[in-house]
């Protein structure tokens, strides 16, 4: 990272530490601040975040891989999430997942090739009276089959 690009997420961060607080309970909310803006925390972000908290780096590091949606490294620009739990996975799950990876060309824990997607499993989404159920990015899907897993996939390229 730049010096300059070092700076501006310094900049970043305090502005965040300013709008919620310099407590600990505003770890989770300046995360996902940055997490939203970058498409993952980097390691400098990370220092600083635990600096500006006073807290130990290592705090900042185990909250960031206790949660799904937080990541140190940037994945694809799409992130699909296919519930792996027992509900989905005796709907189907399996012949969704493997369209989806048939149609976006990478495996599960992958990030495609041009960066556009990135495919994992999630626990429970808590829909599984209509399950299968995926998320893309925030939004949720439900019902699904391979076919309207790749009408879905296809309308977010
Ligand atoms: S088991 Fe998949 S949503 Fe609950």
């Amino acid at each position: 990272m730049l010096l300059v690009e070092k700076n501006a997420m310094t900049e970043e961060i305090e502005a965040l530490v300013e709008q919620f607080g310099k407590q600990r309970s505003s770890l989770l909310k300046i995360l996902h601040e940055i997490q939203k803006k970058h498409r993952h925390i980097p390691d400098f972000a990370q220092q600083e975040i635990a600096r500006l908290l006073d807290i130990h780096p290592v705090e900042v590091y185990s909250v960031i891989s206790f949660y799904a949606f937080l990541n140190t490294e940037p994945k694809g620009r799409n992130i699909v999430r296919v519930c792996q739990s027992i509900t989905c996975d005796l709907q189907g799950k399996q012949a969704v997942c493997n369209a989806i990876e048939r149609e976006i060309g990478c495996k599960f824990g992958e990030t495609s090739k041009d960066k556009k997607f990135h495919l994992e499993f999630a626990n429970c989404l808590g829909l599984c009276d209509i399950s299968p159920a995926m998320a893309v990015n925030e939004k949720v899907y439900t019902n699904l089959t391979p076919e309207k897993a790749v009408q879905i996939l296809n309308q977010v390229k």
